[in-house]
């Protein structure tokens, strides 16, 4: 094991881009999602003058927050400061993020008529200040060698938002709609999906070099149901994006049932949760995508010689196979000691560091 510290990319190709193509890499890459955020004292202090919205929607803004956590750490990718909610005011949606209790749509998707009215924008025109951010963003980064990754929710994730109006615990109206209105379901679904597709390609067009496509709360649903009346609309929209000609990452939590679903959904990287050993994700998915993940965030609160072995568990699974990009199995929390960061982000290039 080299201690030496690591410099951030000295290959001309990055290590974050090389695993996503399971190319071997010098050592293993690290991002985390969620990763520019309120962790940071950085980013505390300039939410005392601007909120979440007024941050993603100026493009110098998203950009000074998007580097916030590339210049404190040794992380081998950045993430577009964004969320994945904006996109619904583009279709007509009314969102605000309440302060203390998050997203909160006013005029959640409940009937045919509600599904019927919903726009699918242009994304240069609804999403214009992303793709901007995006621009910007590139222009710090090359010089440092660190790659740009873009996002979106996938289509079953912000319809659980649209439908419910807020976070959920079971989905009661989204779910609701899917089982009792397969066809107005359909409808919102395929609207979703090509907006999803179309804002992806848009931030690839725009210098993004990755792309993820979130689909946090796919979790919630039965094997049969993800295949049927959620899978061709993520496919739909990965295909969409996949003219981009960047690799994409598909990320879900919970999805120890259906991985193999979410594979073949689409993606080059699949991103997994801690409630699946890496082992076990590697043998079911095969050789011919990446795996992305998957330490619990929580473990980041724990003293270092905690974390450091639940970082180790990790990284042993992986056992160096190619195409292993580290991160958390989701967004990392709000309590998180930044020392912890920092350790954790060396430790894994560190530990994994080629001779
Ligand atoms: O990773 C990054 O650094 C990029 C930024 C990013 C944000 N949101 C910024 C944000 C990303 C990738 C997201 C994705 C996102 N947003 C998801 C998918 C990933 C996941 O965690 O499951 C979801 C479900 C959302 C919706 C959302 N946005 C919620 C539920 C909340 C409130 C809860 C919370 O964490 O505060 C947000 C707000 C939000 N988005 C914050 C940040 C930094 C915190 C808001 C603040 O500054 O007050």
């Amino acid at each position: 094991m080299d201690t030496n510290k690591v410099t951030h990319n000295p290959q001309p190709i990055s290590r974050f881009l090389q695993a996503c193509h399971r190319q071997p890499t010098d050592a293993t890459p690290v991002w985390l999602m969620r990763q520019a955020g309120r962790y940071m004292s950085e980013y505390r202090e300039l939410r005392k003058t601007y909120d979440i919205l007024e941050i993603i929607k100026t493009p110098e803004l998203a950009c000074q927050v998007t580097m916030q956590p590339i210049n404190a750490f040794e992380l081998d990718a950045a993430i577009i400061f964004a969320d994945i909610l904006p996109p619904l005011e583009g279709m007509g949606l009314s969102l605000e993020f309440v302060k203390g209790e998050g997203p909160l749509i006013h005029n959640p998707v409940r009937t045919a008529a509600d599904v019927a009215a919903l726009r699918v924008p242009d994304p240069q025109e609804a999403l214009w200040f992303t793709l901007e951010a995006i621009k910007q963003t590139r222009a710090e980064l090359d010089s440092r060698g660190i790659p740009l990754i873009g996002f979106s929710g996938a289509p079953y994730t912000l319809a659980s938002y649209a439908i419910e109006g807020h976070g959920s615990r079971n989905y009661e109206h989204a779910k609701g709609m899917m089982m009792g209105q397969p066809e107005l379901w359909r409808q919102l679904m395929e609207k979703l999906a090509d907006l999803v597709g179309h804002y992806l390609l848009a931030q690839a067009q725009a210098g993004a070099q990755a792309l993820q496509i979130f689909d946090s709360w796919v979790g919630s649903l039965s094997p049969s149901d993800y295949r049927e009346l959620v899978m061709p609309y993520t496919r739909h929209a990965i295909e969409i994006a996949k003219a981009g000609g960047v690799p994409i990452i598909h990320f879900g939590t919970d999805t120890n049932g259906i991985l193999e679903l979410i594979r073949d959904a689409g993606g080059d990287v699949i991103g997994v949760d801690w409630r699946i050993d890496l082992t076990a994700a590697w043998q079911r998915l095969g050789p011919n995508v990446a795996i992305q993940g998957n330490l619990d965030p929580i473990a980041l609160m724990a003293p270092w010689a905690q974390l450091k072995q639940r970082a180790q568990i990790v990284l042993d699974q992986a056992a160096g196979h190619p195409g292993h990009i580290f991160n958390l199995g989701h967004g990392i929390l709000p309590a998180t000691p930044v020392d912890n960061v920092r350790r954790l982000v060396d430790f894994v290039h560190e530990y994994t560091q080629q001779a």
